[in-house]
């Protein structure tokens, strides 16, 4: 049996590990038409997320016609149309039918057709020539009213947090002002860099203030873990004890991207050197040994006050950063250059506050502590 687990890339399918709640919720939202807010740390499953409720829907028939736009990479609104743009080819199977409805809601626009390289499918996308953006992206709503009052839609935007850096004035504003006529599509606005997405959301001098459910997703629970890894590797005839999947999972702190990333490894092991906590530290110390460049690159660019800090936050767990042999023990000299530094690295999502200090990564953690001798 092929390797089924995958750590680059979304993962659907049997690489899809339980969250039944968070699917069954989606899809509440999904049928009502509300919009949501997904949003996580990075690499927890957003993505892998949105892409099973989509085949959920399609399995279950449900009449739901689904739409996935990936704005990585977008940087303007020009981006964002032409990607959307793009995104249509969901909506029918049959070309000739879209472009047929697609030229029938267009009024002001002329269309180019092009063909997908990776694909080889035809891409439709509209002439920037001589006509306003503005007009394009109405248009476009338009488009997907038209769709919308046929079928009911959803429409996911991942790394929607890139729409924050468009320089096009209003262009958030513009975009509420169609969405919010769209009764019968959800819309599923998802990101990872929180700081960004949330504040889109959150704060009441933004077009998207309030406008959509917020959808934090977590790490996922150990006891389900259990029964999908036990499952994947039972087809290689091996068994893994609830015992050693679980010292796995409190290994990698849960984290979805991580899990998978050793769990790849270990079944790439041959089944007769068996399940020992040698072979887990071998495999750990492979990806921490693989990611050991880029976090190198990430330590060079933090000021030393931020290293120190790191340095605190891992030696006092997380707590008690402020008394005076704390700050000692790392040579810093005020609490007030820590706030700063606690700051900044919440800010690049190095670290998390969650009752106490955490640093984000679990690998960068290892990789901190291999490199500090703590
Ligand atoms: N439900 C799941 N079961 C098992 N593994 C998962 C699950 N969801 C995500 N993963 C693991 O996490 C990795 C990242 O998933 P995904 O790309 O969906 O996350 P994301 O939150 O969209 O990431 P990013 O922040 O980069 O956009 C996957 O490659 C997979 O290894
Ligand atoms: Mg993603």
């Amino acid at each position: 049996m092929q390797n089924p687990f995958a750590y680059s890339n979304y993962v659907t399918g049997e690489s899809f590990c339980n969250r039944k709640k968070e699917l069954s919720e989606l899809l509440k939202y999904i049928k009502g038409s509300q919009n949501v807010l997904l949003y996580s740390h990075r690499r927890y499953g957003k993505s892998s997320l949105i892409r099973q409720v989509f085949r959920e829907i399609q399995k279950k028939n449900l009449n739901i016609y689904v739409m996935y736009v990936e704005l990585y990479g977008t940087i303007s609104e020009k981006d964002f149309i032409t990607r959307t743009f793009q995104g249509l080819n969901q909506l029918e199977s049959n070309f000739e039918k879209l472009l047929k409805s697609v030229s029938k809601a267009i009024k002001n626009i002329k269309l180019n057709l092009s063909i997908d390289s990776a694909t080889g499918s035809t891409l439709v996308a509209p002439s920037f020539e001589a006509v306003n953006e503005k007009v394009i992206l109405e248009e476009l709503m338009n488009i997907l009213s038209k769709y919308s009052q046929k079928h009911k839609l959803v429409i996911a935007f991942d790394e929607f947090q890139e729409v924050a850096n468009y320089t096009e004035d209003g262009f958030e504003k513009r975009l509420r002002s169609f969405i919010q006529q769209h009764s019968n599509i959800c819309y599923i606005f998802s990101g990872s860099q929180q700081h960004l997405i949330t504040e889109m959301f959150n704060s009441n001098n933004r077009a998207f203030y309030k406008s959509a459910e917020s959808f934090p997703l977590d790490k996922i629970e150990t006891k389900h873990y259990i029964p999908w890894v036990q499952n994947l590797f039972s087809k290689q005839k091996v068994n893994l004890s609830a015992d050693a999947i679980e010292e796995i999972v409190k290994k990698f702190e849960n984290h979805p991207m991580y899990i998978q990333n050793f769990l790849f490894h270990f079944w790439e092991r041959p089944v007769k050197k068996g399940f020992s906590p040698e072979i887990i530290n071998e495999v750990e110390n492979a990806i921490i040994e693989k990611r050991s460049l880029e976090h190198t690159v990430l330590w060079e660019t933090l000021s030393i006050n931020q290293k120190k800090t790191l340095k605190l936050i891992l030696l006092n767990n997380g707590s008690n950063l402020f008394n005076a042999d704390s700050l000692k023990s790392v040579s810093l000299k005020t609490g007030s250059l820590v706030t700063k530094a606690l700051s900044s690295l919440m800010k690049k999502e190095i670290i998390v506050k969650n009752g106490r200090y955490l640093i984000q990564d679990v690998i960068f953690k290892k990789w901190l502590q291999k490199t500090l001798s703590l």
